[in-house]
């Protein structure tokens, strides 16, 4: 899937991120195929996808985090950089600068021995040349900033004292201090509960609108993406099978698993007894894709040819951000 951005005088404007065709192998198993994704500085796009889908590696191989047996190819551009082309130790430095991601699970990125204040001031003084004074003086505004109540005290806080959804909060604050131009969160609200979930959306969204921090958001939820993100991708079977902008995404999928996917969100305005539809069938495992298009198994709207061919990728809407989907009934308009 080969898309540019081309902004409002019809040029193309420089992106912030662009991945293209990039794949993440391992063995003769490709759990990612040949995403391509373009950010603006400092917008937001949901990766939108069930589990298993490869979200998370396709996260982990912007951020450099892939190690062998795991390959990476293809291209991802950041700023004008293509990171697959730096050197280990570059590419720590990127992430301690410019790129900074925040984990599913806070409690496995978080040192259970320091203090949350020791680990963002070491966080901070990485990349910068400060005092310990001054690195602790930007902690606590951190912490004010993600909306930590009483930061001077909470600073000497260890992490166990904290409730899953401060904890979550000090993560943003540790990827925000090297001030990052994108910022990656992996599914950073799925253990919460849904009012510490949406307090959290709307914090990364405030942030995001304060500082020009770019964000891909990760979720299997598509009402927190929603909540959040003015692009989105769906991902399926280790492609991104629908993009474009969230409102006429939403509005007029063209793909059936967003479709399928949107049908099975909770409507906050529908009958609590009613049950959820669910999305019928599981999701292909990376090793044993069907042939022509992944979703053919599960697909109301399949005929023979998606069993024969795989699924071109149609541009249904071109601009000025595309709006397309890798089906084969994509221009039908399936709602
Ligand atoms: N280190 C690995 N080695 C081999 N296969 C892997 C590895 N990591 C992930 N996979 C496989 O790649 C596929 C995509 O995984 P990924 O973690 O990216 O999914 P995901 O979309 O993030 O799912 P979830 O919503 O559950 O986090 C899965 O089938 C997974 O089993
Ligand atoms: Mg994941």
């Amino acid at each position: 899937m080969r898309v540019d951005v081309v902004d409002e005088t019809g040029t193309e404007a420089a992106p912030l991120l662009r991945v293209r065709d990039l794949s993440v192998r391992v063995g003769e198993v490709t759990p990612v195929r040949g995403v391509d994704l373009d950010l603006p500085p400092g917008g937001r796009m949901a990766v939108v996808g069930e589990s298993g889908s490869g979200k998370s590696l396709t996260a982990l191989a912007i951020m450099g985090l892939l190690k062998p047996p795991l390959t990476v190819e293809g291209s991802i551009v950041l700023d004008g950089v293509e990171l697959l082309d730096l050197s280990p130790r570059q590419l720590a430095a990127m992430r301690g600068g410019s790129l900074a991601m925040v984990y599913q699970d806070p409690m496995s990125s978080l040192n259970p021995v320091y203090s949350i204040g020791r680990q963002i001031v070491e966080c901070i003084r990485l990349h910068e040349d400060v005092s310990r004074a001054v690195a602790r003086r930007r902690a606590i505004d951190l912490l004010h900033e993600v909306g930590i109540a009483d930061p001077e005290r909470r600073v000497d806080s260890y992490p166990h004292e904290l409730s899953g959804g401060m904890r979550q909060r000090v993560m943003i604050a540790m990827a925000l201090s090297a001030e990052p131009k994108l910022l990656i969160a992996d599914e950073p609200t799925t253990a919460l509960d849904v009012t510490t979930q949406a307090r959290i959306v709307d914090l990364m969204r405030r942030i995001s609108e304060d500082r020009g921090t770019a964000v891909v958001f990760i979720t299997h939820d598509l009402a927190i993406a929603a909540r959040f993100c003015d692009q989105v991708a769906v991902m399926y079977g280790g492609r991104v099978v629908e993009f474009g902008e969230a409102e006429p995404t939403y509005d007029d999928p063209r793909h059936p698993y967003t479709r399928a996917l949107l049908g099975s969100m909770c409507r906050l305005d529908g009958d609590v007894n009613e049950l959820l539809p669910t999305i019928p069938g599981s999701p292909p495992l990376p090793a044993e894709l069907p042939t022509g298009c992944s979703f053919r198994p599960r697909c109301p709207r399949a005929e023979e040819v998606c069993a024969e061919v795989f699924p071109p990728t149609v541009i249904t809407d071109p601009g000025p951000r595309p709006h397309g989907a890798e089906c084969h009934f994509a221009q039908e308009g399936m709602r």
